[in-house]
């Protein structure tokens, strides 16, 4: 059959299902909502519908064919899908969009257009075909699920911000808690000093003094517990920097060389006061039996923070150990308790000339 010029697929579509070409039949009878355009008409009109496509939209055909799809559009549709489906139109390329779509009654459904241009021999685009499908459900559900998302999100924002509260809450508690401790062991100082004075007898008054000194040592503990913003972890390596220097300087020698190779070294908060006592002990008997006599030297402070325990040595060169030890003295009674308290260890090795004190401990697990 010799086709004329103005036949269109169109004419051929409109053949009753059954009489016309079968592809055109399956287009009019099938379940997918589609449309063809005419682009060689004026604003690009429906000239096809399928039944389909009237009950999607609530439109009889008449009202249909001769329209620009845009009808279809409302208030809501969003503009951004509208111009990715003008643009792809107007450059000729197949377009996936959903869109919002009105139907004659106004109520709306969420439409997953699917068009493309369909070409002649010559490469001009005859027809637009669009098939569409009714996904709201699809789409509200998606919706349901990123406002529920948005609202999980918010409620662990204010989850978050409720902990980071309770935590700075309870971060200030601790510091209060230490600080008051600070202070009471600073008022017993103050006690024992003046029980000092009162004191004839040198020997019970240097004892005194030393225990006046374990209470000063314990106070600094408590200083930096409150000063620093980590509540888990303490820094050993800082705490005796500061105290061999505060230890030297109340001893008011001038003549002992103090000699510091130290870094920060965290260990557990909660064996801070046992290790701060452990080096206090270490170092005032450094002060008192290496350097007694007005005898001057050196002393030096060493934090190792390259094996998996921590290490600090404190040596001073004295005369070294003696052969045989006091057994009655509190230092190393207090150091062998303290030291299973924290879990260290604590070695006494000679100096050649002097004495090397090493203790060992572990490190705090505890990450920042
Ligand atoms: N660095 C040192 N150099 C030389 N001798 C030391 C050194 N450290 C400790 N000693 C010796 O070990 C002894 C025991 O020390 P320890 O600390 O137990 O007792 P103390 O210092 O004499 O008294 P305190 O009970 O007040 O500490 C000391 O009396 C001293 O003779
Ligand atoms: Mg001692």
């Amino acid at each position: 059959m010799k086709q004329s010029d103005d036949w269109h697929l169109t004419d051929a579509l409109h053949y009753d299902q059954g009489r016309g070409d079968p592809f055109a039949a399956a287009v009019r009878a099938t379940r997918m909502p589609m449309v063809i355009t005419d682009p060689a008409k004026f604003d690009n009109p429906i000239v096809f519908c399928n039944e389909a496509f009237q009950q999607l939209t609530g439109y009889d055909r008449e009202e249909i064919i001769g329209r620009n799809c845009r009808f279809l559009q409302g208030p809501d549709t969003d503009e951004a899908s509208i111009s990715r489906v003008r643009v792809a139109i107007q450059s000729g390329h197949d377009v996936e969009a959903d869109l919002l779509n009105y139907r004659k009654d106004r109520s709306t459904f969420w439409n997953a257009l699917y068009l493309s241009p369909v070409r002649d021999e010559s490469g001009i685009i005859r027809f637009f075909f669009a098939s569409q499908m009714d996904v709201s459900e699809r789409v509200l559900s998606q919706q349901a699920i990123t406002d529920k998302k948005v609202m999980v999100e918010r409620e662990v924002d204010r989850r978050t911000a409720d902990l980071r509260a309770a935590l700075e809450a309870k971060t200030l508690l601790l510091h209060e808690v230490d600080h008051r401790v600070k202070n009471n062991l600073t008022m017993i100082g103050s006690l024992l000093r003046l029980q000092v004075r009162t004191i004839d007898d040198p020997d019970v008054a240097a004892k005194l003094d030393s225990m006046l000194e374990r209470v000063d040592a314990l106070a600094v503990v408590h200083r930096q517990l409150y000063q620093s913003s980590d509540l888990a972890r303490f820094d050993l390596g800082t705490f005796v920097h500061n105290l061999a220097i505060d230890v030297v300087g109340a001893s008011g020698r001038t003549d002992i060389h103090l000699h510091l190779d130290t870094r920060q070294l965290y260990v557990d908060a909660a064996h801070a006061s046992a290790l701060g006592l452990i080096l206090n002990e270490i170092l005032t008997n450094a002060i008192k039996h290496a350097f007694d006599n007005g005898k001057s030297g050196h002393l030096s402070v060493v934090v190792d923070d390259q094996s998996s325990m921590g290490i600090i040595s404190i040596c001073d060169d004295g005369p070294g150990m003696p052969s045989t030890k006091r057994t009655r003295s509190i230092g190393t009674s207090l150091i062998t308790r303290l030291a299973r308290q924290a879990r260290a260890e604590a070695t006494w090795r000679d100096n050649a000339p002097g004495t090397c004190v090493t203790i060992t401990f572990p490190r705090s697990e505890t990450e920042t």
